[in-house]
């Protein structure tokens, strides 16, 4: 072979084998992610929604105060969010994040592991362009037997979101009397009287009959791995061991003030419990009276501090809760800080 076709043949050679060596590693890199997105049990809900509300445009500074799989967060970080400011309660959910992570060595997001309320004690540096809230547990929490939060398989009495923190559902079953569980019971859900439920549970727990959920699920007369009617009771509970009302009462009216003007507070819920505590905190941020209708005096500040940018709260399209039926029940609210 004449030498100059030989150099030519040992330039196309090595290309074809470097090139190769570059399809393998996009093949790998693309395994690797197509791993962590079957990983993912939970799917964003409302994303689309959650972005155009949020009113995402590049360089803004978000804050995802729910931070979950990081569906969200990571919507807002490929359209160009200049800062992600993310916080989760359940450490679990973080550390998974942060070793496999789409986003999890870029500088524009940062993670903390604490609940919003405590998040919002700090108060941070700068002003954000939006805040989202998507409360409740993801789907991997739920499908997580040890974390006692599911119906399907038996687990320990726990339905804690951050086990490091807070008090198991055992334990504040030990301590709580008979009437103050039956107020936690009326208060979480729309159940009344829950004196009956109350009274069996408590009986259940002072004979040390109540170990997993399954026993639980036993004392409010039902099998486990079945829909169930005390699906409820079991919100209920959950509400109740991780404060979830009143995270959302003493955090939200915070949060306005780390908006900039205009900036929007997105909040997703999932049943209505939770939707009308929401709706309500926003009604009042909005400077309208929320008393009951048999109160006396009115003790509502009456300061206008946001606007309704929905009156109605928004709720999945069809096709979306064909696609994921856990967003069947989801409902978009967002106010707007008061531009003085
Ligand atoms: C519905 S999931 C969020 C899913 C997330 N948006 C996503 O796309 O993956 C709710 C998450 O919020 C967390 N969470 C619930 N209440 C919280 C609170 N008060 N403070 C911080 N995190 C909370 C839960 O641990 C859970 O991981």
């Amino acid at each position: 072979m004449a030498p100059q076709l030989r150099v030519r043949c040992a330039y196309y050679a090595k290309r074809y084998v470097s090139c190769l060596f570059y399809r393998r590693c996009v093949r790998r890199h693309l395994e690797i992610f197509a791993v962590h997105q079957k990983e993912r049990f939970h799917i964003p809900v409302l994303l689309k929604e959650v972005i155009e509300y949020i009113k995402l445009f590049e360089g803004g500074v978000y804050a995802d105060l729910t931070f979950g799989e990081g569906g969200h967060t990571e919507e807002l970080l490929r359209g160009g969010a200049k800062r992600v400011d993310a916080c989760d309660r359940d450490r679990a959910t973080l550390e998974r994040y942060r070793e496999g992570g789409e986003f999890r060595s870029d500088p524009r997001l940062t993670l903390s592991h604490q609940p919003f309320s405590q998040w919002a004690e700090v108060c941070p540096p700068y002003l954000y362009d939006g805040i989202l809230v998507d409360l409740g547990v993801s789907t991997r929490q739920l499908l997580t037997p040890e974390r006692g939060f599911s119906f399907a398989d038996s687990g320990p009495l726990d339905m804690r979101m951050d086990p490091d923190r807070e008090v198991s559902l055992l334990e504040k079953l030990e301590e709580v009397t008979e009437k103050g569980l039956a107020k936690v019971l009326e208060d979480n859900t729309d159940l009344f009287p829950a004196v009956p439920i109350a009274r069996a549970i408590k009986d259940a727990v002072r004979r040390r009959e109540l170990k997993t959920t399954a026993d639980l699920i036993h004392v409010l007369g039902g099998k486990a791995g079945k829909r169930h009617p005390a699906t409820v009771i079991f919100l209920a509970l959950r509400m109740w061991v991780n404060d979830e009302l009143g995270e959302v009462e003493k955090t939200f009216p915070k949060l306005i003030s780390f908006l900039k003007p205009g900036g929007r507070l997105v909040v997703l819920t999932f049943h209505s419990t939770e939707d009308r505590k929401v709706k309500q905190v926003f009604k009042m941020l909005a400077g309208k009276c929320v008393c009951p209708p048999e109160s006396r005096r009115c003790d509502c500040p009456r300061v206008k501090l946001v606007e309704e940018v929905l009156k109605k709260p928004l709720d999945p399209s069809r096709e979306e809760m064909r696609r994921n039926p856990r967003s069947r029940s989801a409902k978009l609210r967002c106010v707007a800080r008061s531009v003085l």
